[in-house]
């Protein structure tokens, strides 16, 4: 709704149950429902305020991942919602249109609540751009949004979380897409949007088309990539985000897989989630398509990353559950930033599995890894990146404008089991 200027979007996390397997209905969470929440939607310069009612019997947070705002509305750890309790976050949209999420991160819980199916897409618009209404754009009938996830379900179709813990945390058994196991999709035009998150605790996907087909890339975690990429697989590590277009011709039926996800100096190279390939959703086009607008050759120029030479040099060395040897405490804060200000950060995976890292409160841009360009997929705006083990990984980016001593950003690994046992740090930005 539109108050005074102000968009206004509530959510309710509740308990609830849904049934992955018919029949069998398991316990979960939601916004607003049973399971996921509603898709928030808003444009570059609104005003937006979410209203919080915390309709659980446990304490949550709700977190805009990958915004670009005030430390205050971020809903990191510290902006714990009571049961019963309300919060209303409020700030001003001011980045360009990409596909974000919200999901809970109350320290040491975020597995469980995220797990259970506390998750739900962000959208933002860039009015008045020519990529917008080049690009397939009508909801749920050509811009789709899809959330990933591998559920651990047990015999009675219940969702479990894995008691023996290996080294990435639960990994799952079942492919859920917006909560529907073997999910189909019915195309009714000539291209398809699909906005796709891996919502997955700590499971790596490598998306593409069944028959190997290419489609276009068009967007990553922050906004359009430079150009429409032609791919024939994307990887994707726990929430970050690819926007894919797909071609189909009338009549056909293609299945979205993941494939094997090439996990780097994983050994063997079918631990940790490698090997594993799932189908995701059955693309059936209907037997007359209406016809899409062609993608344009380029977008509107991706500005070129940040220089790193004058730049403040921080390092990040992520090792088992720990970053620079140090695990979250609440009370500490890391290092302060100051506002706008340009920053390299050289995070290092040693460990013999994978992370990855997510920054709030900030977009940056990957600018090599292991000295060398990144893959093209990976070159716009991110928030999140895989570290695959012994890669080390350097990203730019300016630290958010806003000044605030009081609230920390965080910033950690986002295999939420990670996260939870404390691969995790804060930063302030005064
Ligand atoms: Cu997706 Cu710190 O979060
Ligand atoms: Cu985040
Ligand atoms: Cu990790």
């Amino acid at each position: 709704t539109l108050d005074g200027g102000t968009r206004t979007f509530r959510l309710a996390p509740q308990a609830g149950t849904h049934e992955f397997v018919p029949g069998k209905p398991a316990q979960t969470m939601g916004y607003n429902g049973a399971y996921l929440g509603p898709t928030l939607r808003a444009a570059r310069g609104e005003r937006v305020r979410v209203a919080v009612e915390n309709r659980l019997t446990e304490a949550t947070t709700v977190h805009f991942h990958g915004m670009v705002l005030p430390a205050a509305a971020d809903g990191g750890p510290h902006a714990m919602i009571n049961p019963g309790a309300s919060t209303n976050p409020e700030w001003t949209i001011d980045q360009p249109a990409a596909t974000l999420w919200y999901h809970p991160h109350p320290h040491g819980s975020t597995e469980k609540q995220v797990g259970y199916g506390l998750a739900g897409l962000f959208i933002l618009d860039e009015p008045g751009t020519n990529e917008a209404a080049a690009l397939p754009h009508t909801y749920g009938v050509d811009d789709i949004p899809l959330i990933v996830q591998d559920r651990r379900l047990d015999a009675d179709g219940k969702i479990t979380f894995d008691p023996a813990g290996n080294s990435l945390g639960t990994l799952g058994n079942s492919i859920a897409a917006n909560g529907t196991l073997g999910a189909v999709l019915s195309v009714t035009t000539q291209r398809v949007r699909l906005r796709i998150l891996n919502a997955s605790n700590g499971r790596w996907f490598k998306f593409g088309l069944a028959d190997h087909r290419p489609f276009h890339m068009v967007a990553s975690d922050g906004g359009l990539l430079a150009a429409p990429l032609e791919l024939t697989s994307v990887q994707l590590s726990p929430a970050e985000r690819a926007e894919i277009v797909v071609e189909l011709k009338p009549g056909e039926s293609v299945m979205l897989r993941s494939f094997a996800p090439d996990l780097g100096r994983v050994n063997p190279p079918d631990a940790f989630g490698g090997g594993k390939e799932f189908d995701v959703v059955r693309l059936d086009a209907a037997a007359s398509l209406a016809p899409s607008a062609a993608l344009p050759a380029a977008f509107a120029a991706l500005p070129a990353p940040e220089g790193t030479t004058t730049a403040v040099s921080r390092s990040f060395t992520f090792n088992g559950r720990s970053i620079n040897n140090k695990t979250m405490d609440m009370n500490r804060i890391d290092f302060t930033a100051a506002p706008g200000e340009a920053e390299v950060w050289f995070v290092d995976n040693v460990s013999a599995y994978q992370h990855n890292v997510h920054v709030h409160g900030v977009q940056f841009r990957l600018v090599d890894i292991d000295g060398k360009q990144p893959p093209p997929e990976r070159a716009g705006w991110k928030d999140t990146i895989p570290l695959l083990p012994r890669e080390q990984n350097r990203i730019a980016f300016r630290m958010p404008k806003y000044a605030d001593s009081e609230h920390p950003y965080m910033y950690h690994c986002h295999l939420l089991t990670h996260e939870d046992e404390g691969m995790m740090g804060q930063f302030l930005v005064a």
